[in-house]
């Protein structure tokens, strides 16, 4: 399966690439920071044909379709574009997220990272790979050594202090931090040990499935921010290395 995944990921990403860069109409989701594209629609339709032709009794969960075909143990769960703000202002960093559970468990994901042309990918108990080759958290165990990504929620302006006090207090502890605009690439970069830790509020289904597969298989832990488990569904995301995971859920407690 999860060679149709990747072959399907990538037929999606050269859409995205072809457009990249040329005239696209955007319109505003919630409010005039959530944006999507006409790219972000082309690359999902052209994921659900597939999955309808290859897997017809399989159900979907997608970003910008919802819910299709409900009742399989099957879901696939879509992100077409992963970084749509990016990818609309011209900036190169955006992927195409795609995992799929059996009976809510995530068995196979991929992020494609489309401007770099890289496929990182999972099957579980098989390990994460970038292309053909193995990766693996860091080795980091300071916090203060740490490299972090985040993100910030299109609400932002409803409730900017929970998002934004967090963000503050790891400026003070962490070595740096980075906001990269694609959640799914983020969970990727801390599963290949370029971040120790990512963590953010309000992410969907769609920003999580594959990129915690991919951590976890790469040897990382993804909680909540009190370290209890979490689902694809959970609002609060804190996915590290391991080794700094108590270090960071000690930072979060505080505000
Ligand atoms: C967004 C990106 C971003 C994250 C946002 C997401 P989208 O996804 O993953 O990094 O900070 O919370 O919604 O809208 O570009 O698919
Ligand atoms: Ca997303
Ligand atoms: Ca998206």
């Amino acid at each position: 399966m999860i060679d149709k995944i990747i072959q399907i990921a990538k037929e999606a990403g050269s859409v995205i690439r072809e457009g990249f860069g040329k005239n696209f109409s955007v319109e505003f989701k919630t409010n005039e920071l959530n944006l999507v594209t006409e790219i972000d629609k082309e690359s999902e339709k052209l994921i659900i044909n597939f999955i309808r032709k290859n897997f017809p009794k399989h159900s979907i969960l997608a970003e910008e379709s919802g819910k299709l075909n409900e009742g399989s143990e099957y879901v696939w769960v879509i992100d077409p574009l992963d970084g749509t703000t990016n990818f609309a202002h011209g900036l190169p960093i955006f992927s195409v997220s795609i995992g799929v559970q059996k009976n809510n468990r995530t068995i196979a994901g991929t992020v494609y990272d489309v401007m770099r042309d890289i496929i990182y990918a999972a099957e579980i108990n098989s390990g994460a790979f970038e292309g053909s080759e193995k990766i693996f958290i860091s080795k980091e165990e300071n916090l203060g050594r740490s490299l972090l990504v985040t993100g910030f929620p299109y609400n932002i302006r409803e409730n900017p202090e929970s998002a934004l006090e967090k963000f503050t207090a790891f400026t003070l502890r962490a070595r740096g931090i980075r906001r990269l605009g694609s959640a799914a690439i983020d969970f990727c970069y801390t599963a290949k040990g370029v971040f120790e830790g990512f963590w953010e509020v309000h992410l969907h289904p769609w920003d999580i499935c594959a990129g915690k597969l991919i951590l976890e298989e790469a040897g990382g832990k993804v909680t909540g921010f009190d370290g209890n488990p979490v689902d694809i569904f959970s609002k609060k995301i804190l996915a590290s290395n391991g080794l700094i995971h108590q270090q960071m859920i000690d930072v979060l407690k505080v505000n």
